[in-house]
C-alpha cells in the first residue's frame, strides 16, 4: 500500500473523528518519531501524553514480547500473575489507603467506573469543574465541560452540576447533597490550567466537612508527569478515588480506577469488561511502574521540565505575541494573544510535534525522558516558529 492509498483507506472506512494531520507515523523510539519518508520529529505531543516513557521503549518492548510469547489473554474469572503483580505494583504507587483497583482500557472507562461506584454510594448530586475533561462515553462526557463535545448527545446525566474551576467561592455548592467532585488538578485538555494552594485546600476542606468523595482524574497529570508521582500531592488533596490511565502500561490501552477500601465497592458481576487486567497490559503495568520508579524520571521531569518553561520564560520576553507560559514538570503550556493553528504545522514542518488545547494554546506532553539536549532544540525550533509567525501578522 503506498501513503496515498494508506490515507485513503483511513479517510474512507475510520469515522471521521479525529483532526488529521498529513503525516503517517511509522517508527519511534524514545522522544522520537519517523514518518513513512522517513523524517524525523521530535514529539512533543506523546500521544497526548501516552509515551511516558518514551515510544517503544526496550523495557517494555520486552516485557511485552514475552508475554505475548506465553499468555496474552486471561478472563478476569481466572487468576493470572502478572495481573496479580500489576495490582501489587499500583498498590505500591498509590495513596495508602486506596486499596481497591478495578482495572478497564482506557482512561474514560476508568471515570466511569468511578462514576458508578460514587452513584452506587449515593443518590446525591455529582460535581463537576468547568474546563474539565473526563472522556466522551456517556457517563464521563456528562462530566465532561466543553459543551462542544456534548451538543449532539443531550440529555445526559441530569444530576451533574458544573463550578468554575479555582473559584473558591462556588466551593459552598459542595454541601449535605453532594455525592462526589470530580476534579483534574491542573486542567490538561483545557490549556493546562491551574488552581491556588488555598482553593484546594478550602476544597478539600469541604468534601471533608459534608462527607463528600473526592474522585481525582490524574489520568493526563499522574505517574510523575507533574514531577511528583501525582498531581494533588502538590496540593495535599486526600482522593477517595484516584482516574488513571494513559503512560500507565507503557503505550498498551489501559485504565485504572482505584478506590478507598473502607468505602462501597462493587458486586458479583456489577462492573466488568473482557480485557480488564489481561497479561498483556498487566505486563507492560509491571514494567513501566518498574522502570518510573528506577529510572529516575519523576526527577527529571521536575528538573527538565523547570529548564524548559525557563526557557520559554525567555521566549515570552521575546515575542509579544505570547501571552503567557506555564506547566508544572514535564505538562506545559504556550498560551499566545493569537490562533496557534500556523505554528502548530510550521512545527511539523520543522520537525517538531506539538498538541493545541484549544485555538491559542500549544501544549507539551513529551516523555518524561526528555533531556536537556532536546529541550535545547525544542527552544530553538519553537524561537524560529514565533519568528516566522510574527514576520506573517507583519
Ligand atoms: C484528564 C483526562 N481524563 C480522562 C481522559 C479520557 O481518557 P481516554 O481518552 O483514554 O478515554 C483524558 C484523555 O485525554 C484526560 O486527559
Amino acid at each position: 500500500m503506498n501513503d496515498e492509498e494508506l490515507i485513503n483507506s483511513e479517510d474512507k472506512y475510520l469515522a471521521p473523528v479525529y483532526q488529521k494531520f498529513q503525516i503517517i507515523l511509522d517508527k519511534g523510539s524514545g522522544c522520537y518519531v519517523w514518518d513513512s519518508s522517513g523524517k524525523k520529529y521530535l514529539d512533543l505531543m506523546g500521544g497526548y501524553g501516552v509515551s511516558l516513557l518514551g515510544h517503544s521503549n526496550k523495557t517494555i518492548v520486552q516485557a511485552i514480547t514475552n508475554q505475548a510469547n506465553k499468555l496474552t489473554s486471561c478472563h478476569g474469572s481466572f487468576y493470572n500473575a502478572e495481573r496479580a503483580n500489576a495490582v501489587l505494583n499500583i498498590n505500591k504507587i498509590t495513596p495508602k489507603n486506596l486499596d481497591n483497583i478495578y482495572l478497564c482500557n482506557s482512561g474514560a472507562e476508568a471515570v466511569e467506573a468511578a462514576l458508578k461506584l460514587c452513584k452506587k454510594h449515593s443518590k446525591n448530586k455529582i460535581i463537576s469543574m468547568s474546563g474539565s475533561y473526563h472522556g466522551k462515553t456517556i457517563g464521563s462526557l456528562s462530566l465532561t465541560w466543553n459543551p462542544k463535545y456534548k451538543k449532539s448527545f443531550q440529555p445526559l446525566l441530569d444530576d451533574v452540576d458544573f463550578i468554575p474551576f479555582g473559584d473558591a467561592d462556588s466551593l459552598s455548592k459542595i454541601d449535605d447533597n453532594t455525592a462526589a467532585v470530580f476534579l483534574e488538578v491542573i486542567q490538561g485538555e483545557n490549556g493546562v490550567k491551574f488552581a491556588s494552594v488555598e482553593y484546594f485546600n478550602k476544597l478539600q476542606e469541604q468534601c471533608d466537612k459534608h462527607n463528600v468523595l473526592l474522585v481525582v482524574d490524574e489520568i493526563q497529570t499522574g505517574l510523575g508527569r507533574t514531577g511528583k508521582m501525582w498531581a494533588h500531592e502538590h496540593y495535599d488533596l486526600k482522593p477517595d478515588i484516584l482516574c488513571i490511565g494513559k503512560g500507565l502500561a507503557g503505550g498498551m490501552p489501559v485504565g485504572a480506577m482505584i478506590s478507598r477500601s473502607d468505602m462501597t465497592n462493587f458486586s458479583l458481576g456489577e462492573h466488568t469488561t473482557t480485557f480488564g487486567g489481561n497479561p498483556l497490559t498487566s505486563s507492560a503495568i509491571n514494567a513501566s511502574i518498574e522502570y518510573i520508579l528506577q529510572e529516575n524520571i519523576i526527577d527529571n521531569a521536575e528538573k527538565t521540565g523547570q529548564i524548559f518553561l525557563n526557557g520559554l520564560e525567555e521566549l515570552k520576553s521575546k515575542y509579544d505575541s505570547i501571552r503567557d507560559v506555564r506547566g508544572l514538570g514535564l505538562m506545559i503550556a504556550i498560551e499566545s494573544k493569537f490562533p496557534i493553528k500556523d505554528i502548530l504545522f510550521d512545527g511539523l514542518n520543522n520537525g517538531l510535534i506539538m498538541l493545541y488545547s484549544g485555538r491559542t494554546i500549544l501544549r507539551f506532553l513529551p516523555s518524561l525522558t526528555l533531556n536537556e539536549s532536546q529541550v535545547a532544540s525544542s527552544l530553538q525550533i519553537l524561537d524560529k516558529l514565533f519568528q516566522n509567525s510574527q514576520k506573517k501578522v507583519k
